[in-house]
């Protein structure tokens, strides 16, 4: 009996390391705490969208929109020519929006290639300007201490290996391209995107974060991790940058294959979760609509608008990577600036709410017209105040919890121990929430943020 216990105990621990290591390949994020640590501490990033499409200047997409064939579309390589290119200028301009990270366009579905590739000569040292502006990007934002990502796109409209008969390709209606798809190597293609990979991934330093796009395996004709070879993409990445944080877009879900989701242009109504559990996320969102530059485009928000959005996403748990499409002269337009402008002057008094913030514990609830973030490390509520109040604010669930209270950009004291109403007490018997009496005068600064050190 004895012997066959110890028989077991052996057995067992055998047995389970080689399934910890199996299943090491493939973790996510909320199981590996330590890779994802400066991200979620960061909360904030930029995100750029820039490549040949900032010359037609109507969307990223406008080679799938207008159905272009790749002739056409090739002479924009011809008049790529960003004179004006200062990554200085869009590295200060991030790092004193408060942006902790950037992830850049290495390559868009064009297949156009912002960096020197030997695999290709469809990139930008073969454009007039006939520089890799990758490498200087990537040089000015690390001298801002900025985190390095890459956006690189699995989707390649420009590669001859590249299947046509695809929902979204540009010749998608062109019989004639289609009828050569027999002739296609996928594997050739796969090797492709292999070596622009390790080329990205080996001469550019340490790369923090990797926002590979897209899979579409659920449209008909669409492509996902068969198409891409997606399990070893997986493995080179973590091979050549074993830290790096990975999006969800290789179409390896249930691989785990992923760090973070990504939703993009849209604002979840809870913390994201997969199989019911949290899980980390980021949301990229642009201030127009489009990625990339686009001259025509109106329907911008306001800077208010941007700043509640970064607020609203913390309150949630998540990273919001905000996107600038420079145009061809390669400027940030004013438009992009002035809303930066706006969240460095927030971000000034206020960023103290945001890094190393997260959603508050369930037991407070967000008080009337409120965004709530709390710190865990430093035991702090946030409460980002959208329509200021008249005379007093009322935390539901917080009397008794609060020991301190102050108006975040001035650090002015809030005094804890509110008048009752001179009118008529309208504090309910049993009421656990917590009045504080607070200036008429709202705080001026964009949204107000009070801060509550709690007991
Ligand atoms: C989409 C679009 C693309 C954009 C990206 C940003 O996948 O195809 O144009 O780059 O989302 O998340």
């Amino acid at each position: 009996m004895k012997h066959l216990s110890h028989l077991l105990i052996a057995l067992v621990l055998f047995i389970t390391p080689l399934f910890s290591q199996n299943t090491n390949e493939f973790t996510i994020a909320s199981e590996k705490g330590d890779r994802m640590e400066w991200w979620t501490e960061a909360r904030f990033g930029m995100f750029i969208h820039w490549g040949l499409y900032a010359l037609p200047a109507r969307h990223e997409w406008v080679m799938s929109n207008e159905k272009m064939p790749k002739k056409a579309y090739e002479k924009y390589m011809e008049y790529f020519n960003p004179d004006l290119y200062n990554p200085k200028e869009w590295a200060r301009l991030a790092k004193n929006a408060g942006m902790k990270y950037v992830v850049f366009t290495a390559k868009h579905h064009d297949g156009f290639s912002m960096f020197d590739s030997k695999f290709t000569d469809y990139k930008v040292t073969n454009a007039p300007i006939k520089r890799d502006l990758l490498k200087e990007l990537v040089d000015a934002f690390r001298a801002e201490e900025i985190r390095i990502g890459l956006y690189y796109s699995l989707i390649d409209w420009h590669h001859p290996d590249f299947l046509v008969k695809d929902p979204i390709h540009p010749e998608r209606n062109n019989q004639e391209a289609i009828s050569k798809d027999g002739q296609r190597n996928k594997k050739t293609f796969q090797k492709y995107l292999k070596n622009q990979l390790t080329e990205l991934l080996t001469n550019y330093g340490k790369i923090d974060v990797l926002f590979a796009d897209f899979s579409y395996p659920q449209k008909e004709n669409g492509k996902g991790k068969d198409y891409w070879n997606s399990e070893d993409l997986y493995k080179l990445i973590r091979k050549l940058q074993p830290q790096i944080i990975l999006n969800d877009r290789l179409d390896l879900e249930k691989e785990a294959g992923w760090d973070y989701k990504s939703p993009e242009q849209f604002m979840p109504q809870n913390w994201v979760t997969y199989q019911g559990e949290k899980v980390p996320w980021e949301t990229c969102q642009t201030f127009s609509g489009s990625w990339g530059y686009h001259r025509d485009e109106f329907t911008w928000k306001s800077p208010r608008q941007t700043i509640a959005m970064l607020i609203e996403t913390v309150s949630k748990g998540g990273n919001l990577l905000l996107n600038v499409g420079p145009t061809a002269r390669g400027v940030i337009q004013d438009e992009a600036v002035e809303r930066l402008e706006a969240t460095q002057e927030w971000m000034k008094y206020n960023s103290r709410s945001i890094y190393g913030c997260t959603q508050a514990p369930e037991e407070f609830k967000t008080p009337d017209n409120c965004l709530l973030t709390y710190n865990p490390k430093t035991n702090r509520l946030y409460v980002h105040v959208l329509e200021w109040p008249f005379k007093t604010i009322y935390l539901p669930g917080l009397a008794g919890k609060v020991k301190y209270a102050q108006i975040l950009n001035d650090a002015s004291e809030l005094k804890l121990d509110s008048k009752k109403g001179a009118w008529l007490d309208d504090v309910k018997e049993g009421d656990n929430g917590l009045k504080i009496t607070i200036p008429v005068r709202a705080p001026n600064v964009e949204i107000p943020v009070i801060e509550l050190f709690l007991n």
